[in-house]
Formats: C-alpha cells, structure tokens, sequence
C-alpha cells in the first residue's frame, strides 16, 4: 500500500513509517511542516530507502497536501500540536492545525477517494477517577490542546457520516519511546536526570497516565487502517498505568541519578488528573501491545543514553528559551 503519512517527521509519526516499512512493505510518504518537534533526524534512517519519500509542508497547505496525495491509498494524519502546556501558553497553532488541518486534509482525501485515518488522544474523554473509557464515553476535554483535537475526531467522524467517506479514528494513550521530544515528561525526565538537574514534578505527582510503548500504538493504528471497519472508533491503550512521581523514581532508579533532584513545583492549570482506555475494541480485532512498562522504559532510557546526536541540538537550540519560560520561575 502506498501511504501519506503527515506529521510523519514527529515521534509517533516516524516511528509508525518505520514499523510499515519494515513489517508491511509498504511505500510511504511523509509531509510535515517540521515545526519545533518536527525533525529530518527523526526520519533520517529511512531516508535512502527508495519506497520512502519526504515533502516539507503544511496540512492546512491545499497544494501541498494535493501533490502529497499523488498515487496514495491512504492517508494517516499525526500532524498536530502536541504539548498540553503550550497549548495552554500559546493555542493559536493547535486552532490552525486541528480544525483547519484537518478539514483540508479530509476534503483532499474525499475528492480522492482515500482511506483515512485520524491519530487521536485519550485526552478527548477527559479525567476519569476509577475504570477506563471505552469509545462510547462523552468527549469532555480539558485543554485547548484535548479541545481542538476533539475537534478534529468530531470533523472526521462527520466526513463519514455525511459523504460516507472512509475514515477511522484512533486514540492512543500516553506514548513513550526513541524519537520524542524532551518536552514531554519521560524524555524530560531522562535527560534531566542524566545532566544532574532538577526534575520538576506537578504539584504532588500522584495524576496517573496509562504507558503505551510508540511502537505498540503505530501497530494498532496499522491494524485499525488494515482490519478496521469505516467510522468506527478504536481506542489504543497501553498495558500499564504509572503516577508520574513512580514514573520519575522509575527513571532516578535507571539512570543512578539521586531522588533529591525531584522538586515539586506549580501544578498545571486544569491538569487531569487520570487517563485509562479500555482497548477491547481493538483487541477483539487481534491486536495487542506487546511491551510492557518496566521493559519499555529500560529500553527508552538506554537509547537516550546511547542517542546524544541526537537530543544535543534540541537542548542547546530554541528548547533552552521554552525551558526557561516553562520552568525557570518554577524551579527559582
Ligand atoms: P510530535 O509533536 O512529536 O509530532 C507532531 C508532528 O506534526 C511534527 O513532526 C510536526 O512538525 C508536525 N506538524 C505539526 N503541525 C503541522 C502542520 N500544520 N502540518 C504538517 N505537519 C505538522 O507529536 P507526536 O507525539 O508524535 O503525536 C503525533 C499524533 O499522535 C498527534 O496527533 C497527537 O495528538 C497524537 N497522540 C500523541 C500521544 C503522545 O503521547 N505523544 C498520545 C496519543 C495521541
Ligand atoms: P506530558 O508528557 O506533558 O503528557 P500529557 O500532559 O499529554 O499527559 O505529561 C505527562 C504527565 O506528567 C502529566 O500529568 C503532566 C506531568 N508532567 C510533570 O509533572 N512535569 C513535567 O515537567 C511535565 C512535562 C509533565
């Protein structure tokens, strides 16, 4: 199958090409707007293959996303803003890319013919205290981030319903992985405490998230693309879930780093507290994640460890200013 994979230069993104590549066979082509967390090193091994082909530019772009489409059966959308506290300092992009992305993306898609399936967020239903969200539950965002990508699943499911278009959604859990961006709480965590700096934990540490290996969600979203039935919903949890202060002594433990540098700052404003998926959707189709938590992050942590090529650039480039912004007063 020849694939468009957009946001395919992002964590998720480049580690879902790269279980296509390898496990189907399949062509791929990435458009991404390389924006901060998008990055050629991400995709650079993948880059001399000759199913594998690059175009930088924007899923709000028409042209763009025109040319892109040339010759694909489906279309896969991770493009997107991702990180919950820039959504809260900064929304405007997450409006652009979630609402107007989206709708250009499915309307090149219907004028083709394409598949398409939409990469969501557990983010959408919400906090919840005890048991886990099935795709039936009430979306009940809380973020400019959760709300816009809400958005966005609402546009998609609505492109099916009303031109019967084939369109699939799938949200996933927590990732962690090779390849994310050290914004976000594993990778931020690992380096941190591999330099010996603090590591900043919000408010009392104890809100849990449900851990899935990026290699597990880029093959249920496979899975979902090739066995999935059109307009349909499928959640993609993980196996485990963490509070994140366990998550930060998990990590203090692998990297031989001390527990003095944990420090407790300002929570985030509106932080949920819990994410939990039910999978059985997707399961009942045969997939499975196959790496549990404690394995994951062993491995997560030792490609940090054995990857500075490629995190130096990030933490010495614009990432320094955002840190700054987003923890200097905090940690003061
Ligand atoms: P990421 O921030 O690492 O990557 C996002 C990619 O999208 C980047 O390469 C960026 O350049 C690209 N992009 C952003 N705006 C664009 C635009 N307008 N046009 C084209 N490209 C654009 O994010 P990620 O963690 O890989 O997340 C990928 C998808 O998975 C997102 O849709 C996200 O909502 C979803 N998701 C993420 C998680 C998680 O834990 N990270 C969990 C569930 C779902
Ligand atoms: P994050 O990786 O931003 O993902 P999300 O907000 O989408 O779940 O954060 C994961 C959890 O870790 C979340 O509860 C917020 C918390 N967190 C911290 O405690 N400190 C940090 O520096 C970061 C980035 C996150």
């Amino acid at each position: 199958m020849k694939l468009l994979v957009c946001g395919g230069a992002g964590f998720i993104g480049s580690n879902f090409a790269r279980v296509r590549l390898r496990e189907h066979g399949d062509e791929v082509v990435v458009l991404d707007k390389l924006t901060y967390a998008g990055r050629r090193e991400n995709v650079q091994d993948m880059a001399g293959d000759p199913r594998f082909s690059f175009l930088q530019g924007a899923i709000e772009d028409r042209e763009a996303v025109g040319e892109a489409m040339e010759g694909c059966e489906a279309v896969v959308n991770f493009a997107a803003e991702t990180h919950v506290d820039r959504s809260i300092a900064e929304p405007d992009a997450f409006v652009t890319t979630h609402a107007l992305g989206t709708y250009v993306l499915l309307e090149a898609a219907r004028e083709r013919g394409l598949r398409y399936v939409q990469v969501s967020t557990d983010e959408v239903y919400g906090s919840i205290e005890d048991g886990s969200f099935t795709e039936e539950s009430p979306l009940q965002p809380s973020s400019p981030y959760s709300a816009t990508k809400t958005g966005a699943d609402l546009l998609v499911a609505s492109y099916h319903h009303t031109y019967g278009m084939e369109t699939l959604i799938c949200r996933g859990s927590n990732n962690y992985g090779p390849y994310q961006y050290p914004e976000k709480l594993i990778p931020l965590m690992i380096l941190n405490a591999v330099h010996g700096d603090p590591l900043p934990v919000y408010g009392d540490g104890m809100q849990v998230r449900n851990w899935i290996y990026v290699e597990d969600f880029g093959r249920g979203i496979g899975h979902a693309l090739d066995a999935g039935a059109a307009g349909e919903i499928y959640n993609v949890g993980g196996p485990d879930e963490c509070a994140n202060i366990d998550v930060v002594r998990r990590i203090l433990d692998l990297t031989g780093a001390s527990d003095d540098l944990i420090e407790h700052v300002t929570d985030r404003p509106g932080h949920d507290r819990r994410y939990s998926l039910s999978s059985d959707k997707i399961r009942a189709l045969g997939w499975e994640p196959r790496v549990f938590f404690a394995e994951g992050l062993e491995a997560t942590v030792r490609w940090y460890r054995d990857n500075a090529w490629w995190w130096e650039p990030i933490r010495s480039g614009d990432f320094r200013a955002y840190y700054e912004r987003q923890y200097g007063r905090r940690l003061a």
